[in-house]
């Protein structure tokens, strides 16, 4: 059924709120870690080169289908072809397994930013104080309340233009406060060292792991795999070039994700001479490194919490899209009341997200696949749902409606550019490469034990 659907005012705003939506703690909180653990400059080239290739078509497809059918995920595949409607159901799993550990990851982010209002930014600093809150029992669970209530509370009272208004004036200047903190950071000495691991690719350092890992990352980074951006798609005006805003969105996500990195990985090296455990942190390496950075700078406590502050923002507007999105799913596909929706998918995402959040410390002897509850979710979804979703959009649109159909989409506007790669890696590229990369990493799950 055709609905009206309100659109987004120009270009600028498509862009906006499409970059809103990807920017957020996928570009500042996991992309530094994964490129500190898996190989530095090597994972840095491979995510880029995958940006432009896979990145660019998947996101071209995605906006496209959106556009075209005027339908969300679930509509949007239904409407071309039947029989992939349930491509559409599986991307709509997506936001429902990150949310809730996104949110404990908010909840973070929520008490370092308290922590360094409060003046206590220096405690922060100390070895072992991040491990030390995180395997706590009820002091990370508060802070996850606080944050994923607060993300209800804004959804359920529909006041996210606002959020979305302070967000946008916000994230200009968390890019500029991150370039600042990177530039700073380069000159603690030692940090040199981490510049050049982070910028130069060593082959050696070089492993299918490593394009898994950057793959997983650039769509969770971009949005990717989960219905997100046929939906934005769908409300994107036909005189908006496609693939001039898929450009833009892709070069703001990656230099925001690249100055993160830049800010981070070299203050590992300073700090730790870049010893194979600092390096390894994982999910927590952003949490011990920038401490000690603000310790060292003047004013550091109050920059801290203007950057504390800053993530915190951005991460809320994409916790509160993906709220919105499951949201929404259950009310078209139910017909439920939007409020009581709401309350329910609250609920279900603290239900969901204390394993997440107690995996840290009372139940990390409990584990999924050699993975505690954090990193397993984080794997489903970035590691075997998205990448499948992507395989099938792939298939869908490379020999079932045929690339024909998006370039037509995406010529409305003038020339597609880039059409012939477009085709090349929608048709063999993508999916051969992720089709091996999903087998591969499978098949190191099962045998091999203890992944990552
Ligand atoms: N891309 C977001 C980030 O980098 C995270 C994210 C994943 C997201 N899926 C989303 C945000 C859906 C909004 C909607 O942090």
């Amino acid at each position: 059924m055709e609905q009206k659907r309100s659109s987004f005012t120009g270009k600028i705003g498509f862009i906006l709120a499409a970059a809103g939506s990807a920017v957020g703690l996928g570009n500042i909180w996991r992309f530094p870690y994964l490129a500190a653990q898996y190989g530095g400059g090597i994972f840095l080239l491979t995510y880029i080169i995958l940006a432009v290739t896979f990145g660019f078509t998947l996101m071209t497809a995605e906006i496209a289908l959106g556009r075209k059918t005027g339908l969300s995920a679930i509509g949007a595949f239904k409407a071309l072809d039947k029989r992939f409607g349930f491509v559409g159901y599986l991307a709509a799993i997506v936001p429902m397994i990150i949310l809730p550990y996104y949110s404990v990851i908010g909840g973070w982010v929520t008490k370092y930013f308290a922590v360094f209002v409060s003046g206590d930014g220096v405690a922060a600093a100390q070895d072992g104080y991040f491990s030390g809150f995180i395997s706590k029992i009820g002091e990370p669970i508060f802070w996850f309340f606080l944050y994923i209530a607060a993300t209800a509370l804004i959804v359920f009272f529909g006041v996210e233009k606002g959020i979305e208004k302070v967000s946008k004036l916000m994230m200009p200047v968390l890019v500029v406060l991150s370039i600042f903190i990177a530039i700073y950071t380069m000159f603690i000495p030692g940090a040199l060292d981490g510049v050049i691991y982070y910028i130069k690719p060593e082959f050696d350092n070089f492993s299918i792991k490593t394009v898994l890992a950057a793959m997983g990352q650039l769509f969770y980074s971009m949005s990717l795999a989960m219905g997100i951006m046929i939906t934005y798609g769908s409300y994107m005006k036909k005189e908006i070039s496609i693939e001039t805003s898929v450009h833009n969105i892709e070069f703001f996500d990656t230099g925001v994700a690249f100055f993160a990195g830049l800010m981070i990985v070299p203050a590992v090296f300073a700090f730790s001479g870049g010893n194979a455990e600092a390096i390894n942190a994982g999910p927590g390496l952003m949490f011990i490194t920038l401490p000690k950075v603000f310790e060292t700078m003047y004013g550091g406590q109050i920059i801290g919490a203007v950057f504390f502050l800053l993530v915190l923002f951005a991460a809320l507007t994409s916790s509160i899209s993906l709220m919105e999105t499951v949201v929404s799913i259950f009310c078209d596909k139910f017909g439920w009341n939007r409020k009581l929706t709401c309350l329910i998918v609250f609920i279900g995402c603290l239900i969901i997200g204390l394993p997440s959040s107690l995996g840290n410390g009372v139940w990390s002897n409990i584990t999924l696949l050699g993975m505690d509850f954090l990193s397993f979710f984080d794997f489903v979804s970035n590691s075997v749902i998205m990448p499948i979703v992507a395989l099938l959009t792939c298939i869908f649109v490379g020999f079932v409606i045929k690339p024909k159909a998006i370039a037509d989409e995406v010529a409305l506007t003038g020339k597609f550019k880039s059409e012939k790669l477009f085709n090349v890696v929608i048709k063999y590229v993508a999916p051969v490469c992720i089709l091996l990369i999903l087998i591969s990493s499978i098949l190191d799950v099962v045998l091999v034990d203890g992944f990552f």
